[in-house]
């Protein structure tokens, strides 16, 4: 009989235990079932970085699965509710606790909270790890949009590729009033409504973000782009673009800016056109991840960019 658990919210004492269960659990299971480990390097302080953005971006919203004789942490669940859903993510289990339910219960109330309030609920989840995979899909996800990941290491001189017309076009976007501009663009060609996050990255307290953006020659927005420069995630996203040649600007000058770094960063699988440019400037495939919601997802236009920080599915 595993021991009994009990559920409570996530505070700032935990911030250290939760970046060490974050990345043992990602050592143990990526090393055990594929090898790789190594992928997270070998010390646990870099993952403070996601308690901490997800504690200034979403207060009091994180689980912590404890063992209710010794208080022992024993897994994390972080939730994200915005106006059209629920995102869900990072969610681990400590190594020696795994399967014996820990995550299912963690994502219970989440999944109570979006059906109770008629939202889905969405994340994005990775195609090689199958435990995660079938966690979520017993739990009532579907797949909706399949990603494949990508990484790119930008010269310390820039990116040597010339540039898609349109980067010319491309700017830093600084002002938080922005915010409700990004998150209706967003809305009107995915679905989504999220304006909390773009004001999050917007006032760059916690993190290290830079926000990039499109607009035509008349002044409308063509795409925008959220690029995480923190030396603990290095990734682009979230972003949405009108088309691929809109993507690949953004994509392009949000890489440029990143000179010496090895940014990730997550592409449609049906932007064949998009996928085929970026391996042109020198882009590998490391990753598949899945985009999946419990619910109806809306119609989407465009090209969305995912990431895991925050997990926005
Ligand atoms: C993924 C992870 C969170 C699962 O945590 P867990 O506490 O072991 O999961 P649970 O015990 O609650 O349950 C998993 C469910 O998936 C099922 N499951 C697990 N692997 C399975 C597989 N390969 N095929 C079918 N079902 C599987 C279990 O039977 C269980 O279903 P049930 O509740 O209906 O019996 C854990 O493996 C982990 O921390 N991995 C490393 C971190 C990670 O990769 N996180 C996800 C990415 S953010």
């Amino acid at each position: 009989m595993p021991p009994p658990l009990t559920l409570r919210p996530l505070v700032a004492a935990d911030h250290a235990a939760v970046a060490g269960l974050l990345h043992r659990s990602l050592v143990q299971w990526y090393e055990s079932h594929l090898g790789q480990g190594a992928r997270f390097g070998d010390k646990a302080e870099p993952f403070r970085l996601f308690p901490e953005v997800y504690a200034a971006l979403d207060p009091g919203d994180g689980i912590a699965a404890t063992d209710t004789a010794t208080g022992e942490l024993l897994g994390v669940c972080f939730v994200h509710p915005r106006k059209t859903h629920v995102s869900l993510g990072i969610v681990a289990t400590a190594p020696a606790a795994q399967g014996r339910g820990v995550a299912r219960a963690m994502l219970t109330p989440a999944l109570e909270l979006a059906r109770r309030t008629n939202r889905p609920a969405r994340l994005v989840s990775s195609l090689l790890n199958l435990d995660s995979f079938s966690l979520y899909s017993r739990l009532g996800f579907v797949p909706h949009t399949l990603y494949q990941d990508l990484v790119l290491t930008v010269p310390a001189t820039g990116l040597a590729v010339p540039a898609p017309s349109d980067a010319a076009r491309v700017r830093p976007v600084t002002d938080p009033a922005e915010a409700a501009r990004l998150a209706a663009f967003e809305y009107e060609w995915q679905g989504l409504h999220r304006e909390q996050d773009y004001a999050f990255f917007l006032r760059n307290t916690v993190g290290a973000w830079r926000v990039w953006a499109l607009e035509n020659t008349t002044g409308d927005l063509e795409g925008f782009l959220v690029a995480s420069h923190h030396p603990s995630c290095v990734m682009l996203g979230p972003g949405v673009a009108a088309n691929d040649s809109a993507a690949a600007a953004l994509l392009w000058r949000a890489l440029d800016a990143m000179r010496g770094l090895t940014p990730v960063f997550l592409a449609p699988c049906t932007a064949a056109a998009l996928v085929h440019q970026c391996y042109v400037w020198g882009a590998r495939n490391v990753e598949l991840h899945a985009a999946q919601a419990t619910g109806p997802v809306p119609s989407a236009r465009g090209i969305a960019f995912p990431t895991f920080l925050p997990e926005s599915g």
